[in-house]
C-alpha cells in the first residue's frame, strides 16, 4: 500500500507517493467577530460509559523497559506478548488494532480509520500517518440533506451504507509496518486469528452496548446473527463468540497485505454491501477502494511550559484545538492556581471555548482548503487572545479570532455532529520507540453494517450536513475525495527532543477537552498519568460547561453557573491511554470509564 508523503519524509522508501497539498477553494476575506453559531452537539451518548464510572481506584503501574495501555484487557495482552517477544511498538500497534477490532467491535476497526503518532528511537523523528477515511467519489456535498436541503436526522445518516467513507485502517497499519515494523507482518495477525476461531467471551461493556443499540445493530442480517442468539436477543456478558468470518479476513490481510482488501474480493464485498443496504445505500466504489492512500502528515507542535506538544494536524482538529487551548493558557498560572481552584476552570472553560471557535470557523481537511495552520498557533496570535481571559468570569461572547493566513478564505461555522466512540492506545518499547494512536469507526458501531466480520465506518457523517450557512461555506462540507474533520488527538510530548508523554482518548468532539485536561493535570499539576485520568472531566466545547456526574466535580456546577457558564452534568466516557517517560521508567494509566488495562514490564 503506497503511502503519500512529502518529499523530505521517508527519503530511503522508493514506493512512497509525494504530492502537494490541493487549494481548490478560494474565498474571500475572513470576518472577525462574525457571528458564531452555537456548535451542533447531541445529548446521545451512542457509547456511553458502561464501565467503572466511578475513576479512582485504581493503582499506577510502573515499569523499565516497555509498556501499552488500551481500552481493553485482551488486546493489551496481546500487544505485551508481541513486546515482550522482542516485537517493536509498531508490530504491537498491528495485533493491537487487529484485536480490538474483534473485542471492541464498536469502537474501532479495519472497517474505519485512524491517525498514527510515531516516534522513532533510531531516527529521533517524530512523524504522523493520516489514515483517515475518504469520501467516495460518487459523494455530492448534499448527501446528508433531504429533498429541501435539510439536513437529515442524524441516525438517518449513519445507518446503513450512505455514511461509509473508504477505509484508512489497513492501509495504515500496513505503511507503518512497512516502514518501522521489526517482526513478520505474517506473525502480527496470530493471536487475533486465534481469538477470532476460539472465541472470546462477551464482556459487560459489549453486552450493554448491543443491548442499547439493538434496534440499529439489527437492521443489517449480517450483524444481527452475529450479535443477537438464534432467537435474536441481544447476546449477554459471558457469551463465547467466534468470529470465523473475521479469521478468514485476517488470514487474507496476514497473507496477502492489504492487496485483497483495496483491490480484490475483500474490497469487492465491502462496496457490494455498503450499495446494497437497500434501505440507506451508499456510493463507495471499487476504484474508491483501489485509489485509497495513506498521507504522512507534518506534526502539529505547540511549546508548553517546558514540552513540545505535539499531534495529528488536519483533517484532524486535534492538534490544533489541543495547541489553541494550551497555548492560550501558558500566560496563567495553572500550576500556582491548582484543580480545586474554579478559577482554573474559568480559564479552561473560557480557552476551550475560544479555541473551538477557531475550530469551527476554520478546521478541516487542508488538502481542500488553506487552513491557516501557522496562524491558528502562532505565539502573538494566542497571546492576544489570551487576553481576553484575563478577567474574572466567563466570557459573555465568544467568536473566531482572525489568525494569520485566514485572509484568503471567508468562512462559516461548522455544524459536524461528534458523538462519543472511537478508541485510543499508547505504546513504548523497550527500544524507545512510541506509538499514539486514535481508531475509530466513529458512532458505537459505525454505519451497522458487517461484512468480512468487521463493521463498516459512518465516518462520512463527520462532515457538517450543511454545506453552507446564509451563502458562506462551511470549511468542513462533504466534497469526493475529502477527509471529514476529525477530532482525534493522539498525542506526545517531546521534552528536550524525546517523548515524555504519550497520551489520547475516543469521544468524539470531547476528545479535545480529555487531552488537554490530561496534559494540564500531567504537566501543570504533577498528577501521574492515572491521577490524570481519574481526575473528574469538565468539558467545554463551545457551548454548555460539561461536568461530569456523580463526581466530586458536581461541586463545582454552581459556581461555574455563577461565573456566567451554562453548565450540564453528564455521563463523560473518556477512554484516555497515557504513558509518562521518566528518568526513572514509565508509568502508566487506564480509563476505568471502559474496560482497559496497562501492562509493563
Ligand atoms: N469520529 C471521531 C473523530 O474522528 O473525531
Amino acid at each position: 500500500m503506497p503511502l503519500i508523503a512529502p518529499a523530505s519524509l521517508f527519503p530511503t522508501k522508493p514506493h512512497i507517493q509525494i504530492i502537494s497539498a490541493l487549494a481548490t477553494i478560494t474565498l474571500i476575506a475572513a470576518t472577525p467577530g462574525y457571528a458564531t453559531a452555537q456548535q451542533t452537539t447531541d445529548s446521545i451518548a451512542p457509547e456511553s460509559s458502561t464501565g467503572n464510572s466511578t475513576p479512582g481506584s485504581r493503582a499506577e503501574v510502573r515499569a523499565k523497559d516497555w509498556m501499552i495501555t488500551a481500552a481493553n484487557p485482551l488486546a493489551v495482552k496481546a500487544g505485551a506478548d508481541i513486546l515482550r517477544n522482542g516485537g517493536n511498538a509498531i508490530d504491537a500497534m498491528v495485533t493491537v488494532q487487529t484485536m480490538l477490532g474483534l473485542v471492541e467491535p464498536q469502537s474501532s476497526g479495519i472497517g474505519g480509520g485512524a491517525f498514527l503518532l510515531y516516534y522513532d528511537a533510531r531516527s529521533k523523528k517524530l512523524t504522523t500517518l493520516d489514515g483517515r477515511e475518504t469520501a467516495p467519489m460518487d459523494a455530492t456535498p448534499t448527501l446528508f440533506q433531504d429533498e429541501n436541503g435539510e439536513p437529515l436526522d442524524f441516525y438517518d445518516a449513519v445507518v446503513g451504507g450512505r455514511s461509509v467513507g473508504t477505509p484508512g485502517t489497513p492501509a495504515l497499519l500496513k505503511a507503518a509496518h512497512e516502514n518501522w515494523g521489526q517482526l513478520s507482518w505474517n506473525s502480527l495477525f496470530t493471536p487475533a486469528i486465534e481469538t477470532a476461531t476460539n472465541g472470546f467471551e462477551v464482556s459487560e461493556r459489549l453486552a450493554g452496548l448491543i443491548s442499547s443499540d439493538s434496534e440499529k445493530l439489527s437492521r443489517d442480517p449480517v450483524a444481527k446473527s452475529y450479535f443477537f442468539d438464534q432467537d435474536g436477543v441481544p447476546l449477554i456478558t459471558g457469551t463465547l463468540l467466534k468470529n470465523p468470518e473475521y479469521t478468514a479476513t485476517l488470514r487474507d490481510l496476514a497473507t496477502n497485505g492489504t492487496a485483497n482488501f483495496y483491490n480484490g474480493t475483500i474490497a469487492k464485498d465491502i462496496v457490494a454491501k455498503v450499495r446494497d443496504a437497500h434501505w440507506n445505500p451508499g456510493v463507495l466504489s471499487l476504484q474508491d477502494m483501489a485509489n485509497y492512500r495513506v498521507k504522512e502528515r507534518a506534526p502539529v507542535c505547540v511549546d508548553y511550559r517546558e514540552y513540545d506538544v505535539c499531534g495529528m494536524g488536519p483533517p484532524s482538529s486535534g492538534a490544533l484545538t489541543v495547541g489553541q487551548i494550551l497555548g492560550l493558557l501558558e500566560p496563567y498560572d495553572l500550576a500556582a492556581l491548582g484543580p480545586q481552584s474554579p478559577d482554573s476552570w474559568r480559564l479552561i472553560g473560557d480557552a476551550s471555548r475560544l479555541a473551538f471557535a477557531d475550530r469551527g470557523r476554520y478546521m478541516a481537511d487542508s488538502d481542500f482548503l488553506p487552513v491557516p495552520v501557522a496562524g491558528l498557533l502562532d505565539k502573538s496570535y494566542l497571546a492576544e487572545r489570551s487576553k481576553l481571559l484575563a478577567g474574572e468570569t466567563a466570557l459573555e461572547d465568544v467568536s473566531p479570532g482572525a489568525p494569520a493566513f485566514s485572509h484568503a478564505m471567508r468562512l462559516t461555522d461548522d455544524e459536524a455532529i461528534e458523538l462519543p466512540s472511537t478508541s485510543h492506545f499508547s505504546i513504548v518499547d523497550i527500544y524507545g520507540n512510541a506509538v499514539s494512536m486514535t481508531t475509530t469507526i466513529e458512532n458505537g458501531f459505525g454505519s451497522r453494517l458487517m461484512v468480512g466480520g468487521f463493521m463498516l465506518n459512518n465516518e462520512m457523517t463527520d462532515f457538517s450536513f450543511r454545506t453552507h450557512s446564509d451563502g458562506v461555506p462551511i470549511a468542513n462540507a462533504l466534497a469526493p475525495g475529502k477527509r471529514p474533520r476529525s477530532s482525534m488527538a493522539p498525542t506526545i510530548a517531546m521534552k528536550d527532543g524525546t517523548p515524555a508523554i504519550v497520551t489520547g482518548s475516543p469521544g468524539g468532539s470531547r476528545i479535545i477537552g480529555y487531552v488537554a485536561q490530561s496534559l494540564i493535570a500531567m504537566i501543570d499539576w504533577d498528577k501521574s498519568p492515572q491521577e490524570a485520568i481519574d481526575m473528574p472531566h469538565l468539558v467545554n466545547r463551545f457551548g454548555t460547561y460539561d461536568i461530569e456526574e456523580g463526581t466530586s466535580a458536581e461541586s463545582l456546577e454552581p459556581v461555574l453557573a455563577a461565573l456566567g457558564f451554562k453548565t450540564s452534568l453528564r455521563d463523560l466516557n473518556s477512554g484516555i491511554h497515557a504513558i509518562m517517560i521518566t528518568d526513572d521508567g514509565l508509568i502508566g494509566g487506564a480509563d476505568l470509564r471502559r474496560e482497559g488495562i496497562v501492562i509493563g514490564q
